[in-house]
């Protein structure tokens, strides 16, 4: 996607040198735009841990590199015989970082078994940069697609609407700042708007973090899609006043059964369009599909982080980025970062390879090598 105009991706290797990932640092979006070097697992992983990247596609794809950065470093120690140790010990500490998106893991696996392929630490390290570079392209081409079945989606609604826009909510980021490009819940958005088609967006803010007023609304903007940030409590009353079409999500984790993890307020947001009748659609690409998880809410692992999150807000002013304390301060606070949304309250999902219902069968039609 454009960024004042030029093309980025949000994370690649630095054409002068390959050993180095560069990546946009969403810390500082939308008041600064901060490109960070990242060339070792250590930094990798701070990275996914601290969300200098983030959202399930891009953590993934940082994952990726990163175990592609642990084959170097491994090659790098004096004994061969520890090559593979050190390349389990990094997919460990990789892992480890953040529990919910299950994009994390299958890109961490799916590396381990490219990499056992390699019969010398050449071989390992050509391998593990060409599975780095693989998932990447297929999580943008992933995206693309994506945005190609959902424009149906929104080209339905509109044909209703006689030309006036079609208004989309949508919670959080997952937008192309969460995946490699084009986003999940924004790429039917862009296409969309790319084809004429007068749409606005509704944005949750999303606290604490605010991936809503931060990162989505910059995203949109960059764009030139009309566009609205809302308190997140807001939504409901949109939605009992006809002002929501549409609800697109993104997820960090949909079980095979159509539980829906998302950042959390997804699953309030779900309640409030099943009660007025909204359709609410989840997008994402099939490295969010978890094969092996029945039911999203006894067992998806549920993000809890810092509470300092929760006690300060940061915004900028002349010039500099603050960090302000926003409760008092003895108030114990509780940052659960995902919920978990059950299929019945789910329309369906938009995927790669088309729109399914959020339920076993109709996955499973859609994606027939995942038979169990
Ligand atoms: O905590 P984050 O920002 O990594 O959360 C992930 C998300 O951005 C959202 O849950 C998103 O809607 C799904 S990820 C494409």
């Amino acid at each position: 996607m454009k960024v004042s105009g030029q093309h980025f991706r949000t994370i690649w290797l630095k054409p002068e040198n390959e050993c180095v990932v560069q990546l946009i640092d969403q810390r500082f979006l939308p008041h600064r735009f901060v490109i960070e070097e990242v060339s070792t697992v250590e930094q990798m992983a701070t990275a996914i841990r601290e969300m200098h990247v983030r959202g399930a596609g891009l953590i993934g794809a940082s994952a990726g590199y990163g175990m592609y950065l642990a084959t170097i470093e491994a090659a790098a120690r004096p004994a061969v015989a520890g090559f593979d140790p050190y390349v389990a010990s990094a997919a460990a500490q990789l892992k480890a970082t953040r529990p919910t998106a299950v994009n994390l893991s299958c890109a961490i696996e799916r590396q381990l078994k490219n990499i056992r392929q390699g019969k010398s630490a050449e071989e390992k390290i050509a391998l593990a940069l060409r599975t780095a570079r693989l998932i990447a392209e297929e999580d943008a081409e992933h995206c693309r697609l994506i945005g190609q079945h959902g424009l149906k989606l929104i080209q339905q609604i509109a044909r209703k609407k006689a030309g006036k826009p079609v208004n989309v909510l949508t919670h959080c980021n997952a937008g192309w700042l969460a995946f490699v490009d084009h986003g999940s819940a924004t790429a039917p958005i862009y296409a969309a708007h790319d084809s004429g088609l007068p749409v606005h967006v509704w944005v949750a803010e999303t606290r604490p973090r605010n991936q809503g007023s931060k990162l989505t609304a910059w995203e949109l903007g960059e764009h030139g899609v009309p566009h609205t940030v809302i308190a997140d409590s807001a939504a409901g009353h949109l939605m009992q006043h006809g002002q929501v079409d549409l609800v697109v999500v993104g997820t960090d984790r949909t079980t095979y059964t159509g539980d829906v993890a998302n950042k959390i307020g997804t699953y309030l947001k779900a309640l409030a369009a099943k009660d007025n009748n909204i359709p609410f659609y989840v997008a994402l690409p099939s490295s969010s599909f978890d094969w092996n998880m029945r039911d999203g809410l006894k067992e998806i692992p549920i993000e809890e982080r810092g509470a300092e999150e929760l006690k300060h807000a940061d915004g900028w002013l002349e010039g500099r980025q603050v960090e302000l304390r926003v409760m008092p301060q003895g108030s114990p606070a509780a940052n659960y970062g995902f919920d978990v949304t059950p299929r019945h309250l789910v329309t369906g999902l938009i995927t790669e390879r088309g729109v399914c219902e959020a339920n076993e069968k109709s996955i499973r039609a859609l994606f027939p090598e995942q038979a169990p």
